[in-house]
C-alpha cells in the first residue's frame, strides 16, 4: 500500500516517516520521529528527487511505482549522498534501467564509494549553474558544499519557483498527514526541533548556509522542498530569517542558557540560586542538568540564547564528564557571539572552571566574565553577593536590558517628554474578526524592510483592536492626513470597541483586499499586514507584518503627532474663573482630578500611561 501526497498539480510527495528511529545518525535522539522527503516531478520526463533511509524503504518504493502510475523513471536527482537519503539508489538502478542519475562529480565519486551498481554508465554530470529541461519545467542546479556534506546540490524549478533544498531547511519531527509547514503551529509545537536540526546537523557550517542563503536571495521562491520535515509555501521569509540568525551565530533572544553538571547538587543549587536572582531583574532563563537533558537540546538552546552560563563541578582533576562532552560538542559547532559566565566546584583543586573558559576562548567572539564563581564543595551565603554580581554582569551586557533593573541608571531617564520629539504619524488600525470590525488610533507605524515589504506596529494590549490582531494575525492601516477632524479621534480612540461599533453603518462597502475595513475619508494610503513576528513589549506588543497589499488613496500630507497637538487637538477647557488642578493627558486632553496621579495611572480614553499627563 502507499500514501503519497500531491504538492504541486505535478510534483508529489513519496517519501516516508520513521517513528521507530531512537537516534539518528546514532548521535540524536527523536522522540518524534524523522521524515525522509523524497519528490517526484511528473513532466514530460519523470525526475525524482533522492530517496531515503534504508528503514522506510519498501513505502518509498510503493509510492514511487503509485505515482509514476506505470511510467518509467527517467532521472534521479542526487542532492545529497548522505545514506538517509541515498539508500534506496541501488534498487531504483535495477527497477529503472533507463534512469539516469543527474549529480555531480564528487556526488558521483561518493556512488561509487557507497554502490557497486555501476553508477558511471549512468551519470549525468551537471555543475553550478547547468540546467536540465524535462518538458515544461527547467532545473537549475546550485551548488552548496557543506550543507551537509560537501557534494551536496539543491535545484531550483524556474518554472513553479520551487526551492529542492537537500538538508537545508529541513527538521527532525516525523509528518503526521499534514505536508506544509502552514498546516500546523509551526512556530509553537515545531521550531525547537527545527533549530535542534539545524544546530546539530548543518550548525558547524554557518558560513556554506550563508552561501546558499545568498544565492537563493537571488531567485524568487514560491516554495521550498527539503529532504526532512515540512514543504514550506507560506511565510518562507520567516523560516529563512531563522537560518540567516544561526548561520550568522547570532541569537534569537536575550536571556541567559544555565547548563550545570552536579555530582550531589550542590553546584546545581548555585545555577539554581542564579537563575533566581536574573528572574527577580526580568531576564528569561532556561536551564538545563547535562547529566539528564541530551547535548543536541543543549546546543539548540545555546544557538537560541544570548547568554550562557555553565556550572560546572570538577572530577578527575578536569571538566565533569558530561560538561566536557557539552562543550566540546558547542565548540565543535562554532558557537560564537555569546556572553558567558563560569560557576567552578571544586572540593579541593578546582580546576573546571579555568578549563572549560581555555575551550571556550578558541571560539570566535565568546565574551567569557572574569570573575569565575568559584565553590568549594557547597555555596555559602556569605558568596551570594558574587552571585549577584554574576546577574548584573550579565544582564549589564543585555541591550535589551529590563528599564527597570537595578543596573540601568534612573538618573538617564531626565527628560522623557524628549520621546515627543520623534516625528511620529498618526493612524486609524483596523482589524476583523467574525463579523466584529474594530479600529483604533496608533501612532507607531515603521516599514521595516523593502524585500520582503514589512512594517511594524506597536499597540497597547488596553485596546480591543490588539486581541483581534493576536487571534487574526491580519490588520489594515490607515494613513491619516493633516485635514483629519479631532472627532475622528474620538470615534476611534476614545471609546472601546469591545461595547460599541466604531464604524457607522455608510462605511460598510470600504474593505481592502483581506476584508478589513480601513478609513477612506482623511485618509491618503492604505497598508494591509500579515503578521509573521510578534513580540511582547509589557503593555504593549509589536507585531512585524508582511505588507499583503498597499495602496494610495489621496495625495494629502500626512498628519503628524506634533500637527495634532498643534491644530488639531483642542486644549483643554476649564470652566470660566476656576483654578487648575489635577493632572491632564497630553495625548487625548482628559483630565484626572486629584492631587496625586498614580504612576500606574492609564488614560481611559486614549490608553496613555502616566508618563503623558501633564499637571494643570
Ligand atoms: Fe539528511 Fe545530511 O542527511
Amino acid at each position: 500500500m502507499y500514501c503519497i501526497k500531491k504538492i504541486t498539480n505535478d510534483l508529489t510527495w513519496v517519501g516516508a516517516n520513521d517513528r521507530r528511529l531512537a537516534m539518528f545518525e546514532g548521535v540524536y535522539s527523536v522522540p518524534d520521529g524523522v521524515s525522509y522527503n523524497s519528490y517526484l516531478l511528473s513532466d514530460e520526463k519523470t525526475v525524482l528527487f533522492d530517496t531515503v533511509d534504508k528503514a522506510v524503504q519498501h513505502l518509498f518504493l510503493d509510492n514511487l511505482t503509485e505515482a509514476l502510475d506505470g511510467r518509467p523513471l527517467d532521472y534521479l536527482v542526487v542532492q545529497h549522498m548522505e545514506p538517509d537519503h541515498s539508500a534506496a539508489v541501488t534498487e531504483l538502478a535495477i527497477r529503472y534501467p533507463q534512469m539516469k542519475i543527474v549529480c555531480n562529480a564528487k556526488t558521483l565519486a561518493l556512488l561509487n564509494q557507497f554502490f557497486d551498481f555501476g553508477a558511471d554508465s549512468r551519470a549525468y554530470i551537471v555543475k553550478e549553474g547547468d540546467t536540465l529541461n524535462t518538458g515544461s519545467h527547467t532545473l537549475h542546479f546550485i551548488m552548496a558544499p557543506m550543507v551537509h556534506w560537501p557534494e551536496v546540490m539543491v535545484t531550483y524549478d524556474s518554472t513553479d519557483k520551487i526551492l529542492f533544498s537537500a538538508d537545508a531547511f529541513g527538521s527532525f519531527g516525523a509528518l503526521n498527514g499534514a505536508m506544509f509547514a502552514d498546516e500546523v503551529d509551526f512556530a509553537k509545537d515545531y521550531l525547537d526541533e527545527a533549530r535542534r536540526y539545524y544546530t546539530n546537523i548543518v550548525g558547524k557550517y554557518g558560513t556554506q548556509v550563508q552561501a546558499l542563503l545568498k544565492k537563493a536571495s537571488a531567485v524568487p521562491i514560491n516554495m521550498i522542498c527539503p529532504l526532512h520535515g515540512f514543504v514550506w509555501r507560506k511565510n518562507i521569509q520567516d523560516f529563512v530569517a531563522k537560518y540567516a540568525l544561526w548561520s550568522r551565530y547570532e541569537p534569537e533572544e536575550y536571556g541567559v542558557m544555565i547548563a550545570y553538571a552536579s555530582v550531589y547538587g550542590n553546584t546545581g543549587i548555585a545555577a539554581e540560586i542564579l537563575s533566581s536572582q536574573l528572574r527577580d531583574k526580568g531576564i528569561k532563563t532556561v536551564m538545563f542538568d547535562v547529566s539528564v537533558t541530551p547535548a543536541s537540546e543543549i546546543v539548540s538552546a545555546a544557538f537560541k540564547w544570548s547568554h550562557l552560563v555553565f556550572a560546572s563541578t570538577t572530577y578527575n582533576a578536569g571538566i565533569f564528564v558530561t560538561m566536557e562532552a557539552l562543550i566540546n560538542d558547542l565548540v565543535s559547532h562554532n558557537i560564537q557571539n555569546r556572553t558567558v559566565a563560569l560557576v567552578e566546584n571544586g572540593s579541593w583543586a578546582g580546576t573546571s572552571g579555568g578549563l572549560i573558559r581555555e575551550k571556550l576562548e578558541k571560539c570566535k567572539n565568546i565574551k567569557i566574565l572574569d570573575d569565575t564563581l568559584r565553590i568549594k564543595s557547597s555555596l555559602k551565603a556569605s558568596q551570594l553577593p558574587e552571585v549577584t554580581a554574576m546577574a548584573d554582569a550579565l544582564i549589564a551586557t543585555m541591550p535589551g536590558k529590563p528599564l527597570d533593573s537595578p543596573s540601568v541608571p534612573q538618573e538617564h531617564l531626565v527628560d522623557t517628554k524628549t520621546m515627543f520629539k520623534l516625528s511620529y504619524g498618526l493612524f486609524v488600525l483596523t482589524a476583523k474578526e467574525g463579523d466584529k470590525d474594530n479600529g483604533c488610533i496608533i501612532n507607531t507605524v515603521s516599514q521595516v524592510t523593502d524585500s520582503p515589504l514589512r512594517v511594524s506596529i506597536t499597540v497597547s494590549k488596553a485596546n480591543y483592536t490588539h486581541d483581534m490582531i493576536v487571534k487574526t494575525g491580519e490588520f489594515n492601516v490607515s494613513i491619516l492626513t493633516e485635514g483629519v477632524p479631532f472627532s475622528l479621534f474620538e470615534q476611534f480612540g476614545f471609546q472601546s470597541g469591545a461595547n460599541t461599533n466604531k464604524f457607522s453603518e455608510d462605511g460598510d462597502g470600504v474593505r481592502s483586499a483581506n476584508g478589513i475595513r480601513y478609513v477612506l475619508e482623511h485618509t491618503n494610503g492604505v497598508i494591509s499586514g500579515r503578521v509573521v513576528a510578534s513580540h511582547d513589549c509589557g503593555t504593549h506588543t509589536l507585531f512585524v507584518a508582511d505588507v499583503v497589499q498597499v495602496f494610495s488613496v489621496s495625495n494629502e500630507p500626512s498628519v503628524t503627532y506634533r500637527y495634532y497637538f498643534d491644530h488639531i487637538k483642542p486644549k483643554p477647557a476649564l470652566p470660566q474663573g476656576e483654578k487648575a488642578s489635577g493632572f491632564v493627558c497630553t495625548i487625548c486632553g482628559y483630565v484626572f482630578e486629584g492631587d496625586v496621579l498614580p504612576d500606574d495611572y492609564i488614560c481611559p480614553l486614549c490608553k496613555h500611561g502616566a508618563a503623558d499627563f501633564v499637571k494643570m
